[in-house]
């Protein structure tokens, strides 16, 4: 096989090249990444170049999408402008990226007639109240909050119509939270762990009772290849792995895990349009094509995520201070 991922100089981008380089030792991947503020060839370090290659480029530029999308197999669809708080800043790099360049890919699959997967986020659902006993199906209707999960909405339905319409053969999968290592500091986690390396308090959104539904990142890439091998051409799959955690809870146990005091962090603005609770139902993802999550253990995998950190201080720290300083704006 030869994949292209779009996106694989990202988070959960690289974690995927990571784990498909180990799991599938006869695959080629080419990476696919315009290198944006959230793309770093760091997170490719130490990959085989005679079997992975970077090439540095935009998804929305068709002639270079149509010649690399000729050479290959496959798409693993990862690029995207993937910040809530950016988007609520300056949506136009979302519009561009999610849908123009979601649409470019789509018209070189449909062109050489390849297969794609689509990854998505469970923030196309909307969000849940708190109480509500159900969770995000397959057949929950989209209804986006911000601009970043309405770009993503709309990618998700490009994607079906170029299904319908035109036979190009895709599968979609739309993921709940991710953790783990190259996480930029711009999200919850990281940011917060950062902080208290840095000496500084948490801070912690509003009330801080929003609900995420947290996954490591590695079982999100067992599911995404799961999907890729086995999915069946036209379905969306819920990945999900029972995580569901207030963000309270989870800036108590860093700080705890850290040595602190777990209420040693601050409320700060809300987000405007904050969404309260995300849970994934994955039933059909693990009855359907067997998959399982193995990194169930949050406060074993929130405390190793901590120790990457602690450890990898020239990785995060370039970005540390400009991060901070577009929230302190
Ligand atoms: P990220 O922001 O860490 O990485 C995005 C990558 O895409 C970067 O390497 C960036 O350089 C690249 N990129 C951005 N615009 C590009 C463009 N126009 N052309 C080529 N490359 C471009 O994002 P992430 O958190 O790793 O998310 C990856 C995907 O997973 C996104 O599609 C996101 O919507 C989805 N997702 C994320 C989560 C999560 O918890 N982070 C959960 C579910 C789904
Ligand atoms: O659900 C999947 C989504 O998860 C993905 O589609 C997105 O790409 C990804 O960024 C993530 O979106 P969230 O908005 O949920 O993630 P974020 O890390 O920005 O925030 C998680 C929660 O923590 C959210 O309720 C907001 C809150 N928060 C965030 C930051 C950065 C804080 O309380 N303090 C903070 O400093």
């Amino acid at each position: 096989m030869k994949i292209i991922v779009t996106g694989g100089a990202g988070f959960i981008g690289s974690n995927f090249v990571h784990y498909v380089y180990r799991e599938r030792p006869d695959w080629q991947i080419t990476v696919l990444d315009a290198l944006t503020y959230a793309g770093n060839r760091a997170n490719l370090d130490g990959l085989d170049p005679s079997r992975v290659t970077l090439v540095e480029g935009n998804i929305t530029d068709a002639e270079l999408v149509d010649k690399l999308v000729s050479e290959h197999d496959a798409v693993v669809h990862y690029a995207a402008e993937s910040h809530n708080d950016n988007s609520l800043q300056n949506p136009r790099p979302f519009l561009d990226t999610n849908i123009i360049g979601t649409y470019t890919i789509l018209e070189a699959v449909r062109k050489h007639g390849k297969r794609l997967h689509h990854i998505s986020t469970d923030e196309v659902y909307g969000d849940l109240e708190l109480d509500d006993p159900n969770r995000f199906t397959e057949n929950t209707p989209y209804n986006p909050s911000s601009p970043y999960s309405s770009t993503k909405a709309g990618s998700d339905l490009l994607v079906r119509a170029w299904g319908r319409s035109f036979g190009v053969e895709a599968t979609i999968s739309n993921c709940s939270n991710n953790y783990g290592p190259f996480q930029h500091v711009e999200k919850f986690i990281p940011r917060q762990i950062t902080e208290v390396l840095e000496g500084r308090r948490p801070k912690l959104y509003g009330t801080g009772e929003n609900v995420r539904d947290w996954i490591h990142t590695e079982d999100h890439s067992s599911a995404v290849l799961t999907i890729l091998e086995k999915g069946k051409i036209g379905e969306t799959y819920l990945i999900g792995a029972d995580g569901e955690k207030d963000n309270k809870s989870v800036v108590e146990l860093i700080l705890t895990e850290m040595g602190k005091a777990a209420d040693e962090y601050d409320h700060v603005n809300d987000r405007p349009g904050h969404d309260m609770r995300y849970a994934i139902d994955s039933t059909k993802l693990r009855n359907e094509l067997g998959w399982m999550p193995k990194f169930t253990d949050f406060e074993a995998g929130l405390k190793s995520t901590i120790d990457w950190y602690t450890q990898n201080e020239s990785w995060w720290k370039p970005q540390k201070a400009e991060t901070e300083a577009k929230y302190a704006k």
